[in-house]
């Protein structure tokens, strides 16, 4: 097991009802910016929630950050917490509006000139402007880990950011929210969470076996709960089982100690960038190509995913780990999501060469959890998911 150092300050507060707890979590005296998205919270009720729980509160709205959020809108908000000299910031909604709330918390105290220099030159944030959440969509894990995506439609560009000052401070997770998530939203969620662990497992063996298990277990929890949340969003044990394991997924906890890759993510994003394509299914599309380009070296870990998640008994190493990447796709295809990128777009010839050229400009050093992908694997690897 590799050496590691562990702090999550974020505090979680799960279960019905509990976004009345909102007013004894704020700080006395805050002035407060609430950040929401589209609407979706002033139809199923968490606005009306979130304002009664407000009422002792100087609050300001900010609504309409779109999902993948977007930078030209986010600065808008950014000049409305310098001139009203807002004090907490408070996200209402999915990881789209969550994360844009991070970039907020960072770009509020930035001392540079360019808040975009915050992305573009991966400024890490060791102290941000203190912020809650209320989640309404589970995924991305946003809300309890410190890091965020943000978009610039204009430029067609994606980038991550993060740092220690960028955890919530607290987040609110009632489960009775997902029960008016669109059907595509609630399978965007289970595929992007499970990518989420995959990313954090599929690597090679770390002799960490608790490690592992956490993982296994919660991929399980996963494909366990996703028939059920599909067929019912108001199924309140369904319900929160996903809720915390797309937490559990991306909180952190699950890599300590173990290597990690996220290529699988650093490619998706460019194909939400270059087509808005949903982020959980640019994961889908990249997922299978990515692991069968790198069977060689992911080989013993696949096998035992395979063995342990999928109960595959039969075969030698490589043909146990074929059959997890087969029932990976599987999996995805079961939630409804597609797996190639032409089932996407029309426009995908030349999407590598795009792709590999962007990582090249960029002075990307190997991606994967070895470092040593090099543009023109990932090249490759976009090639196969065609
Ligand atoms: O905007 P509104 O009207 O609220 O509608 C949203 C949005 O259209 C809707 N929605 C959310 N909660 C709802 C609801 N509709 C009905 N009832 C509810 N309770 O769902 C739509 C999608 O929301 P969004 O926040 O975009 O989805 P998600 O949570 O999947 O977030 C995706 C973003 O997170 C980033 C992605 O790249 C993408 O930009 N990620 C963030 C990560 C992180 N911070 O750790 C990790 C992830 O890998 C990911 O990259
Ligand atoms: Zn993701």
């Amino acid at each position: 097991m590799n050496n590691f150092q562990y702090k999550n300050p974020t505090k979680i507060l799960f279960g019905k009802d509990q976004i009345e707890n909102l007013s004894t979590e704020i700080p006395e005296n805050a002035k407060v910016l609430m950040l929401f998205g589209g609407g979706s919270i002033k139809k199923n009720g968490v606005y009306e929630q979130v304002s009664k729980a407000l009422a002792k509160f100087e609050v300001i709205e900010f609504g309409g950050i779109p999902a993948n959020p977007e930078y030209e809108v986010l600065m808008e908000a950014l000049d409305i917490i310098k001139a009203e000299n807002i004090t907490f910031l408070l996200a209402v909604g999915g990881g789209s509006v969550i994360d844009g709330t991070k970039f907020l918390a960072a770009a509020a105290l930035y001392e540079g000139n360019e808040p975009w220099d915050i992305l573009v030159k991966n400024i890490r944030t060791f102290k941000g402007m203190p912020f809650g959440t209320v989640l309404t969509l589970p995924a991305t894990g946003s809300e309890m880990n410190s890091g965020a995506v943000i978009t610039r439609a204009e430029t067609k560009e994606k980038f991550a950011m993060g740092g220690p000052g960028l955890f919530p401070v607290f987040s609110i997770l009632d489960p009775q929210v997902i029960k008016s998530i669109p059907q595509r939203q609630i399978a965007n969620g289970l595929a992007d969470s499970f990518t989420h662990v995959l990313e954090q497992y599929m690597t090679y063996p770390a002799n960490a076996p608790l490690q592992d298990r956490f993982a296994e277990s919660i991929l399980q929890t996963i494909i366990e709960v996703a028939p059920a949340i599909l067929k019912d969003a108001s199924d309140y044990n369904a319900a929160s089982n996903f809720m915390w394991s797309c937490t559990m997924a991306l909180n952190g906890l699950i890599q300590q100690g173990v290597p990690s890759d996220w290529a699988v993510h650093a490619m998706g994003h460019e194909l939400t960038a270059l087509f808005g394509i949903d982020h959980a299914r640019t994961l889908a599309i990249i997922a299978e190509s990515h692991y069968t380009y790198n069977l060689e070296s992911k080989k013993d870990k696949l096998a035992q995913y395979a063995e342990r998640v999928w109960n595959v008994t039969e075969g030698t190493t490589e043909e146990k780990a074929i059959a997890g990447i087969k029932n990976t796709t599987e999996f995805f295809h079961s939630l409804g999501i597609k797996t190639t990128l032409s089932e996407y777009t029309e426009d995908y010839k030349g999407t590598a060469q795009i792709i590999s050229k962007r990582f090249e400009e960029r002075g990307w050093k190997g991606l994967g959890e070895h470092g040593k992908l090099t543009p023109a694997d990932v090249e490759k690897i976009v090639e196969m998911s065609y």
